[in-house]
């Protein structure tokens, strides 16, 4: 399958889907540039979904990806959420707040939304991508028959042979340099942490569809390196967290723009999957603390909101979740358009 092609686009230039930060107009303005617009919509409901669809086609008929989270279910464990909540009370303190008395679980999963699943068949964006999972082979025959194409993030090999087996039509290879979430399908499960050249390169050896490399690639150069290495695009997210269009805020571009940025850490404790961050009092207060301690995603990121809009209410905009990959000091803040044609152009350069 040629993908950029299949994709609707002209250029292997992907801005990755990023919950809460990936705005319409980021995307828009990406898919008008001749990128893949992403928006990640893990983070709403179908209503949600179909509003940010929507302020994107407002903004131009292009390709668009949508971003969905296919992570298990919680399992409530009240004990360890008091606790961590008990954990977390004297950074509360310090914004002369107190933690909420229980948690709840914030985003639904894709595995179990239906509603999301009749958005999806109703506004029939040009792409699905699927992130921490699979949905049944049900929901995927459900969506390719509906002439959607589907992508899916893969940090191991297992996880690669698993979405391409499912049926997607391409897989992104997330390499642990990446910003974000890492996508592992089990969070609790030994993690190999392949890093985005190694992971590419196998996958693409491994599999029989195309293969989208992810992970600390931040210019020109860095998607040239990967075409090399078989990819068949490059999936940028921390290059686009800087844009004006981004919905980041002052504290985390803030962030990205000082010393933080040369310091990225990978941890549980906002959110309680593993998420590479920029280093700030979030990831300091999560330093040391068993995973077993930290309530199961997305319950923890309960705690972790509430904790940052106290923060924030006083000024304090260290307890984001600033989430960035190890490029981040490469991070430019043009306009999503001229970042485009700047990395074709460089692109072009290194070809
Ligand atoms: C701010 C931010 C939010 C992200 N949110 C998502 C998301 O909602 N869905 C998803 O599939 N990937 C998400 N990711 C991961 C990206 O898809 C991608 O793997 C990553 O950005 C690549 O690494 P880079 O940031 O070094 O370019 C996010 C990344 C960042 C930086």
């Amino acid at each position: 399958m040629r993908l950029l092609q299949a994709l609707g686009i002209e250029q292997p230039i992907i801005q990755a889907p990023m919950a809460g930060v990936s705005s319409p107009a980021l995307a828009a303005a990406v898919s008008n540039a001749g990128g893949l617009g992403s928006i990640g919509v893990g983070s709403t409901d179908a209503e949600g979904a179909r509003k940010m669809i929507a302020a994107v086609r407002e903004r131009g008929l292009r390709p668009l990806n949508v971003n969905v989270f296919c992570h298990e279910p919680a399992k409530p464990d009240r004990s360890i959420e008091s606790a961590w909540l008990d954990y977390l009370r004297p950074h509360f303190a310090k914004f002369n707040t107190k933690p909420p008395l229980a948690l709840k679980e914030v985003y639904r999963s894709f595995l179990n939304d239906d509603a999301m699943l009749a958005a999806l068949l109703a506004d029939k964006p040009q792409v699905v991508s699927f992130h921490f999972g699979l949905p049944s082979s049900e929901r995927i025959r459900a969506l390719r028959e509906a002439g959607i194409v589907l992508l899916a993030t893969a940090t191991s090999i297992a996880e690669g042979r698993a979405a391409a087996k499912a049926g997607v039509h391409a897989v992104v290879a997330q390499g642990y340099e990446a910003g974000g979430h890492r996508g592992v399908f089990d969070p609790d499960a030994a993690d190999d942490r392949l890093g985005t050249l190694a992971l590419t390169r196998i996958l693409v050896h491994e599999l029989d569809v195309p293969v989208i490399a992810s992970g600390g690639i931040m210019d020109g150069a860095g998607i040239a390196a990967v075409l090399r290495l078989g990819a068949s695009a490059a999936q940028l997210g921390t290059a686009f967290v800087v844009c004006p269009e981004s919905d980041a805020d002052a504290g985390y571009s803030d962030a990205m723009a000082g010393d933080a940025a040369n310091h990225t850490v990978i941890t549980r404790a906002i959110s309680g999957r593993p998420a590479r961050c920029l280093r700030n009092w979030f990831t300091l207060l999560g330093a040391g603390v068993s995973s077993r301690q930290i309530p199961a995603y997305p319950i923890a990121y309960d705690a972790g909101k509430a904790l940052n809009a106290a923060a924030k209410a006083a000024h304090e905009g260290g307890y984001g979740p600033q989430w960035a990959g190890q490029g981040a000091p490469l991070a430019r803040a043009l306009p999503a358009a001229e970042l485009v044609a700047v990395l074709a152009r460089e692109l072009a350069q290194h070809a």
